[in-house]
């Protein structure tokens, strides 16, 4: 084993990168569970490639054959229900593991200095993974797949002057149909995982190892002291545990219940002619499709919808706080969890039919906003705790 290490070693970096990056990478030792959700991230983003790449070997991207190639995959193709199921389910737990990792680097203050880069490429990252989960919906062709994309895609036609011929570039046909078909199945299944999504994380964790984790006190540690712990086996370990765990509760839904995350809608067959009931989003997307409504104006709607994603990329200018984590800051710390409930209320608000509980839907949008609005504010006025220093972490 050694001499074949040894041989390999002559000619390639492989254990000078293993020790670099795993079994000698120093990672602060009081990393808590919200450390294990990037890792839990990275193991959906497998399933889907590996799952995905499956159901393209059966899936027929036309629209005459789409709804029944979907149907033949469930019924014919050996364990293709099984693959099916994961690859449908898969993103509930993928943006489940997201949004976790984004909720940690906000209440912990990671966006901050020297870690921007980090969370811009995590929010690339995330816009990717909305745009290929939306593309990836069409591809069933069924009733809400079909009516989902035109409801999104005709949101472009607010923009003044360019929206409607930009809305037919995008659809590739005055409708969705098969020209769009054919362009989010290929975007879908190139560029999207591999180049954007897959190149991306690459860029992400190549950012983080250049700076290291930041930590639940959020003091910058040094990577030689007391405080530091090599990442194998320590946080492997931990790593694994957590993400069995959720590998658990995610193969209970696809074996016991997996209709409970798909739309029945989307069981019937495509039809330009019947618009269904509702038309409402996967859960991942309700809190933006909340403010889209809140606005009565469609303009409006569409770039309040759009700066409420944007605004996140000021984060480490928008927080002045020299201090990181919330753990010390009891404003911060306050107006983040009352943030983190406003966005739950606007994910209830969104599955509720339109025109109810609009004002209850405005003042959930304004807090949206006015949580960024008060962050540089909070500084002249809060009294931060002590910090603790690094021996006693
Ligand atoms: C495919 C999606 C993603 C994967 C696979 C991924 C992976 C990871 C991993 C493995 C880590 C180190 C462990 C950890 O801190 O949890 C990390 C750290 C980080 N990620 Fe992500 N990430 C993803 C998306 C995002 C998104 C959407 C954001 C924010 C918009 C983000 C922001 C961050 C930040 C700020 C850190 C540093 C955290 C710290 O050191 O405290 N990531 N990511």
């Amino acid at each position: 084993m050694s001499a074949l290490r040894e041989w390999i070693d002559r000619r390639f970096p492989l254990m000078e990168f293993i020790e670099k990056h795993i079994t000698k990478y120093p990672t602060p030792k009081n990393l808590n569970l919200w450390w294990n959700f990037g890792s839990l991230a990275g193991v959906f983003l497998m399933v889907q490639i590996i799952t995905g790449i499956w159901l393209t070997m059966y899936y027929k991207p036309d629209t005459k054959l789409a709804f029944d190639s979907i149907q033949h995959i469930m019924r014919d193709v050996n364990y293709g229900w099984l693959i099916r199921y994961l690859h449908a389910i898969g993103p509930t737990g993928f943006f489940f593991a997201v949004y976790m990792h984004m909720a940690r680097a906000l209440y912990y203050g990671s966006y901050k200095s020297p870690r921007e880069l980090i969370w811009w490429i995590g929010l690339a990252i995330y816009l990717s993974l909305m745009a290929q989960t939306f593309m990836g919906y069409l591809l069933p062709w069924g009733q809400m797949s079909y009516w989902g994309a035109t409801v999104i895609t005709d949101l472009f036609s607010a923009i003044p002057f360019v929206g409607s011929d930009l809305v037919v570039w995008l659809r590739g046909d005055f409708a969705v149909g098969d020209p769009t078909l054919g362009r989010f199945f290929s975007l879908h299944t190139t560029l999207m995982p591999i180049g954007i999504i897959g190149g991306l994380v690459a860029m992400h964790l190549t950012a983080l190892h250049r700076v290291g984790s930041n930590n639940p006190a959020g003091i910058e540690l040094d990577k030689k002291g007391p405080a530091a712990i090599p990442f194998a086996p320590y946080y492997i370990t931990k790593d694994l545990l957590f993400i069995s765990l959720i590998l658990t509760l995610y193969l209970y839904v696809v074996f016991f219940q997996p209709d409970i995350f798909l739309e029945p809608i989307n069981s019937e067959p495509a039809n330009s002619l019947v618009t269904p009931i509702d038309i409402v989003p996967e859960w991942y997307f309700l809190p933006f499709y909340a403010i889209l409504r809140s606005i009565p104006q469609k303009l409006g709607g569409v770039v309040a919808m759009f700066a409420a994603i944007f605004i996140l990329a000021f984060l480490p200018y928008l927080d002045r706080s020299p201090v990181r984590s919330s753990r010390y800051r009891p404003v911060k710390k306050v107006l983040t969890w009352l943030f983190f409930l406003n966005i739950l209320i606007l994910g209830y608000l969104g599955m509720q039919p339109p025109g109810t509980m609009l004002l209850i839907g405005r003042a959930a949008t304004s807090y949206y906003f006015i949580y960024f609005i008060l962050l540089p504010l909070i500084p002249a006025f809060e009294k931060v705790k002590p910090l603790p220093r690094e021996e006693e972490i």
